[in-house]
């Protein structure tokens, strides 16, 4: 079976897909920072993470929780005042996310995750979980009977609304780790693109982020390490699913395990 696969270089595009977003399989990528950032939050044990489309939101959100939160969130890159973290992966550290209900309002990503929230389903990718996530979509798609799957849709968040060449990067990653799994997917250009990219790149992610806007902005304002963590590709066996507005993790395949690894080599031909 094969799946129709688009790629929305920002949330704003999905529109000009010719899919129907709420007829599809979303994924929500961005790189810099934010979807990295809920990887690895839940990979250190965080319960949940609750993305807000606004700050007002996520206090009134946070406000709602008793106990176990922690208020997470950016604007212009650096943390929100009052809020408890900022958006740069080092905070979402075991000590401060786990077992904690995370509220988090970010410039681009978290408003990308509200805006597919009535999609068929809403997975959290990064460079980070790319072969896991593909791994995933493609197991999902086996268990389809339908003649005609619905289609997936690669959300880029974008920076302030535009191309952000960063998320493309990851939305390559994942799918040219789908062809590597022998997945038989049909991809439009901006697709083509993105795997062009990922491939082109894919010996020094790091770099490719640091030559990006929102990298260099990134860099500018004391978070260049950021980049070399968000540039860690598929080191990651996490699914971020978003379910009812929250995101957790998929729950784990009882036959093989909560960690299934990295693949082997990849970069094998469209
Ligand atoms: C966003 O969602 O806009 C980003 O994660 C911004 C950032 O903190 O780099």
């Amino acid at each position: 079976m094969t799946m129709i696969v688009r790629v929305a270089q920002t949330f704003l595009g999905t529109a000009e897909l010719g899919v129907d977003l709420k007829r599809s399989h979303a994924v929500v990528v961005d790189v810099l920072r934010a979807t990295t950032n809920m990887v690895i939050a839940l990979d250190h044990g965080a319960r949940e993470i609750l993305p807000a489309a606004t700050l007002q939101e996520a206090r009134r959100l946070h406000d709602s929780i008793d106990h176990g939160k922690l208020l997470a969130g950016e604007r212009s890159g650096q943390r929100v005042p009052g809020f408890d973290i900022g958006n740069a992966p080092s905070e979402f550290s075991p000590r401060n996310v786990h077992g904690k209900t995370i509220v988090m309002a970010t410039t681009n990503g978290t408003r990308a995750l509200h805006h597919c929230a009535d999609s068929l389903s809403v997975t959290i990718g990064a460079l980070r979980n790319a072969q896991a996530l593909a791994r995933f979509q493609l197991k999902n798609l086996a268990a389809r009977s339908d003649e005609a799957p619905d289609p997936l849709v690669i959300v880029c968040a974008g920076t302030d609304e535009r191309y952000s060449q960063d998320d493309m990067i990851g939305a390559g990653s994942i799918l040219d780790a789908m062809i590597a799994l022998n997945g038989s997917i049909e991809i439009d250009d901006a697709g083509l693109t993105a795997i062009d990219l990922y491939r082109h790149h894919a010996d020094d992610l790091a770099a490719a982020l640091a030559r990006t806007t929102h990298g260099k902005r990134l860099d500018a304002i004391g978070f260049g390490e950021d980049l070399q963590v968000a540039a860690e590709d598929s080191t990651s066996s996490m699914v971020p699913v978003m379910q009812n507005g929250k995101v957790v993790p998929l729950p784990p395949d009882p036959k093989k395990g909560k960690t299934e690894g990295k693949l082997g080599e990849r970069r094998t031909g469209t």
